[in-house]
């Protein structure tokens, strides 16, 4: 034995070090999922899976000898790899759990090629066939032979590392469009007095949204007329960042921002992605949105969240899958004789180089005319412009400025 051996030997990690040091490695999370013979799914969630080979295409992933998931697996000739987006950590939670009986009860999934199960809303998938299962110590080391893959969803895939979940983004995909929150709550401190009269003056709860990751954030409050007002229990609310929420933050981001955003829904078709980026350009020739009622499953939710109570993870879950459904909602024109059900009226501020950095809103609720929008209207959007012109943001205002900031200048 060498000299290494001998100490490793002599030294060898206990069961404690061993997770402790290797718990500090992070990883995506998978569910490894087949169907048994009588066509019933089964899954099991994986940390281990990597690749193996480009040619030819293999991966691999190591199920624990004691697993008594894997155990039910164990004679599968096929799976399908399904790497869990950052939004998927209660179904991962579910599938983890030794204690939950039905694994299967609402998870929405369509078949691979194979048949294994893709579960709707992960990253990616990878549909293997099983090519040989080695033993080593207390885990089989499986290796597969890639059949077929598809890179699914552009969202942040789920984490884990030191036994927690998290989320990952990549600085240089995000880092342009992406202000840093610092500076999004610096804007919001700054505008608070803008906020608080634009509130009083129109008698609507007045908010500042800016958009962190894969979510959109409320980072400020300003109430209206109501003695009632608990407004500022609104903010930290989180929503979902995908189309066709947060058309305002990417009217006037670069086309390659805005292709991820539209791919963050799953599989857009071409109708869906043309009339997305038609809906854009109509918020950006406007400069405002009105909102009125969305769809009634996602109205509920978002009643109930900005009533105060916090939904249940399965709530955002659906209201996620809801969002995916929809088409693009915001009105942007409107005669003086129409009755509009306005939700909220949304308009961007920019920073210094014309990118929209917040979003002022102003939570209506109400049935208005097209007359009395209008005004409201007008003041937000000169209030959004003041707070622009307060942290030294420029509109853009010409093709030329939104082509340089789209990517697409000459
Ligand atoms: C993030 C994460 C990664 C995991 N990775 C693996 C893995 O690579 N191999 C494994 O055998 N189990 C892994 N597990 C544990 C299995 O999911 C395990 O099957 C599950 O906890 C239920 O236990 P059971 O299979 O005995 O019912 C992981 C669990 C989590 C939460």
């Amino acid at each position: 034995m060498t000299a290494t051996g001998e100490s490793l030997q002599a030294h060898g990690p206990d069961a404690t070090t061993f997770r402790n040091v290797m718990g500090r490695y992070p990883t995506g999370v998978t569910l490894v999922a087949g169907l048994d013979e009588q066509g019933e799914p089964l899954g099991m969630v994986v940390g281990t899976l990597t690749s193996v080979s480009l040619d030819p295409p293999l991966v691999a992933f190591l199920p624990s000898k004691t697993s008594s998931s894997w155990a039910k697996m164990r004679h599968l000739r096929r799976v399908c790899i399904n790497v869990l987006a950052a939004d998927q950590e209660a179904l991962c939670r579910t599938f983890a759990s030794k204690a939950v009986e039905d694994k299967w009860a609402g998870v929405a999934w369509h078949p691979a090629p194979s048949g294994a199960p893709v579960i709707e809303g992960s990253v990616a998938w990878i549909d293997c066939e099983i090519e040989e299962v080695l033993e080593r110590g207390d885990h089989y080391i499986v290796l597969t032979r890639v059949e077929g893959m598809a890179a699914a969803r552009s969202v942040s895939p789920l984490t884990f590392v030191r036994g927690g979940y998290g989320r990952f983004s990549i600085d240089s995909l995000v880092a342009e469009e992406q202000p840093g929150l610092m500076d999004q709550l610096r804007i919001a401190q700054l505008a608070r007095g803008l906020m608080e009269h634009l509130a009083q003056e129109t008698g609507y709860e007045s908010t500042i949204q800016a958009s962190v990751g894969d979510e959109l954030v409320i980072l400020a409050a300003a109430g209206g007329d109501d003695p009632d007002w608990a407004g500022e229990n609104h903010v930290g609310i989180r929503l979902p960042f995908i189309p066709p929420f947060g058309g305002i933050f990417m009217a006037w981001s670069s086309t390659e921002a805005v292709h991820e955003w539209i791919e963050r829904r799953w599989a857009p078709s071409t109708d869906q992605r043309d009339q997305q980026v038609a809906a854009l350009q109509d918020i950006r020739d406007a400069g405002y949105v009105v909102v009125t009622p969305i769809d009634p499953q996602v109205d509920a939710v978002l009643d109930k969240v900005f009533d105060g109570d916090a939904p249940e993870p399965e709530e955002i879950q659906q209201l996620r899958d809801r969002i995916q459904a929809l088409d693009p909602y915001y009105v942007t024109q409107f005669s003086d004789d129409e009755e509009l059900t306005v939700r909220y009226l949304g308009a961007p501020v920019f920073d210094r180089r014309g990118r929209v950095v917040v979003v002022l809103r102003l939570i209506v609720g109400e049935v208005l005319s097209g007359a009395q929008t209008r005004p409201l209207v007008r003041r937000l959007v000169e209030s959004a412009d003041a707070i622009t012109a307060l942290i030294g943001g420029v509109r853009p205002e010409t093709d030329q400025d939104v082509a340089e900031l789209k990517g697409d200048g000459q």
